[in-house]
């Protein structure tokens, strides 16, 4: 047992493993982040097809299931930052040259912001969970509805009214803008950590990093502005 917790802990204080740990809970991110976009996009489905997603998800294996995927995702939340921070501690010291002064380096926009972008989406998700999780502020709770003879959140409802509010809708917009340049980087540079990409597949894959990064900015934004701008659901 102390032998496994000893070379896990070996693998975690390597520079490699806490890279390794990075792209792992980077890929469960980016795949949360896809799941929930197409569920989000149901709301052009309509009010039934959304309320029903919504009901499912919190009803999914007696309520529990809700719980094990928001204890998941916080797990790799937290893994995903702790790394990335100690990461960027360990790379600045190793940049200083002998006396102190910082080395050149050639990188992209993107590549050298995702700390910020990280922490703003950080942010971001924080207000979210208030907004629309813990309802603060708001009295999102006694939107109801009923589906299919059963009284249920009217999470149709709440997002249109989440997004009538132009502060709310300027504010989703940034941290979009943010997430997809985080994505862009990020979703290129975890498989090439994973060894999925190779010097070869590298183009390839920094493509793929950036259509995925523009199909959640354009997918999530598309709700935002339908029901800011153009009034859908009202
Ligand atoms: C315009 C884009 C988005 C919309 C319309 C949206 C909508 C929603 C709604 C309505 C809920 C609450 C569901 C319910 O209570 O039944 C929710 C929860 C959540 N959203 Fe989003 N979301 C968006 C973007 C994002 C992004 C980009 C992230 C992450 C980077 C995210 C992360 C979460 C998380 C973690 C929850 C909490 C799930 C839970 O614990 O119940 N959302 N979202």
């Amino acid at each position: 047992m102390s032998a496994v917790f000893d070379s896990l802990s070996r693998f975690y204080t390597s520079s490699i493993g806490k890279k390794f740990l990075v792209a792992l809970t980077g890929l469960v991110l980016v795949g949360f982040v896809l799941g929930h976009m197409i569920g989000n996009l149901l709301i052009f489905a309509g009010k039934d097809a959304i309320n029903e997603y919504g009901h499912l998800l919190q009803t999914a294996l007696h309520g529990g299931g809700v719980w094990i995927a928001r204890i998941g995702l916080l797990v790799a939340v937290v893994i995903h930052i702790v790394a990335t921070i100690q990461l960027t501690k360990a790379n600045r010291a190793a940049r200083k040259d002998a006396y102190g002064m910082q080395k050149a380096q050639v990188s992209g926009t993107a590549s050298r912001t995702m700390i910020w972008s990280g922490l703003t989406i950080l942010a971001f998700i924080i207000y979210h969970l208030l907004h629309f999780t813990v309802r603060v502020g708001n009295d999102y709770d006694t939107y109801k509805t009923v589906l299919h003879g059963e009284t249920v959140q009217d999470v149709y409802r709440m997002v249109i009214a989440g997004f009538s509010w132009a502060p709310a809708s300027i504010f989703y917009i940034i941290a979009m803008l943010l997430l997809s340049s985080h994505l862009s980087h990020g979703f290129s540079s975890l498989f090439q950590t994973l060894g999925i990409s190779t010097d070869k597949t590298e183009p390839l894959f920094k493509k793929l990093g950036y259509a995925f990064a523009g199909l959640i900015l354009v997918g999530n934004c598309s709700i935002v502005l339908a029901i800011w701008l153009f009034g859908y659901g009202r």
